[in-house]
């Protein structure tokens, strides 16, 4: 039976868990082969569980030098261009400014930014040759709005607007588009961490609709960007919070 992504490569990172995890199961459930990516060695049995066949897990850490080359490389070598690109990959470090270290502040950009661009860079070399390709990055709510001791993951996902920007730009002509989805949290381990307690129950009242995401959700967004059906949209950053940030 022809489903949406059949014939497809999707390339997803942070594929181990969550967002990442709950993507790529909805493009291996609609067709698409998928090279799942993360540090965490478990992303070898996750993506064994996928639904189809002719997936491919590789451990790696994002940040170490060359990894988003050599990632994209492997992927090519083993199932061809790929079509969709979603980074995913992320940390929450979450200190008061005044006291988050140097450290916490450089791993959250190398993740959050710096191995999102290399992989779109890697990745986007090789769809606009083919003519064809969606890359779409986790941004968050933070990308346009301040949250109290997320300061370096804010200015990471503030980042990732600009460089979606200019990746659209210059990869329009060539039929890949990049867009970046920004959800308020999502009951993942890394939202459930960042927002454990009472500070999240006072958040989910700030919320219009009253609660947290589910990555089902954010990954039905993801998936429309994915599709052939999206192609006029290329540049943006599209908030799925509930009405968080509108208020
Ligand atoms: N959960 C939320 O509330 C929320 C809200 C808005 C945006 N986001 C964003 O969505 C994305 C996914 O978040 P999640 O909630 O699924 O998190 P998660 O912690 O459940 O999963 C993130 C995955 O990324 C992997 N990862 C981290 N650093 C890596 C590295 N250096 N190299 C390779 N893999 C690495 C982790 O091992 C993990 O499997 C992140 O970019 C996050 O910032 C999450």
């Amino acid at each position: 039976m022809e489903t949406p992504f059949s014939g497809q490569i999707a390339v997803v990172t942070g594929a181990a868990s969550g967002i990442g995890f709950t993507v790529a199961r909805h493009f291996a459930s609609r067709g698409a082969r998928v090279i799942g990516i993360d540090r965490s060695t478990e992303v070898a049995a996750v993506i064994a569980e996928l639904p189809g066949e002719g997936h491919l897990a590789i451990a790696k850490d994002l940040t170490a030098p060359n990894a988003a080359a050599e990632v994209i490389d492997e992927a090519v070598g083993f199932a061809g261009a790929p079509h969709i690109l979603v980074n995913s990959a992320g940390v929450a470090i979450l200190a008061p400014a005044a006291e988050l270290s140097a450290a916490a502040w450089n791993t959250t950009i190398d993740v959050n930014l710096s191995a999102s661009f290399f992989m779109a860079q890697a990745v986007g070399r090789v769809m606009v040759e083919a003519g064809y390709g969606r890359i779409i990055n986790l941004a968050s709510q933070a990308s346009v709005i301040g949250l109290e001791e997320h300061v370096a993951y804010c200015a990471s996902k503030a980042g990732l607007l600009g460089m979606t920007r200019v990746l659209s730009m210059e990869w329009a002509r060539h039929g890949v588009t990049v867009n970046s989805v920004s959800p308020t949290v999502v009951e993942t381990p890394l939202g459930k961490q960042a927002w454990a307690g009472e500070k999240g129950e006072k958040m989910k009242e700030l919320i219009p609709v009253g609660r947290f995401a589910q990555p089902e959700e954010i990954a039905a967004l993801i998936a429309y960007l994915a599709g052939r059906d999206a192609a006029m949209i290329t540049g943006e950053n599209i908030l799925i919070d509930g009405g968080y940030s509108s208020i």
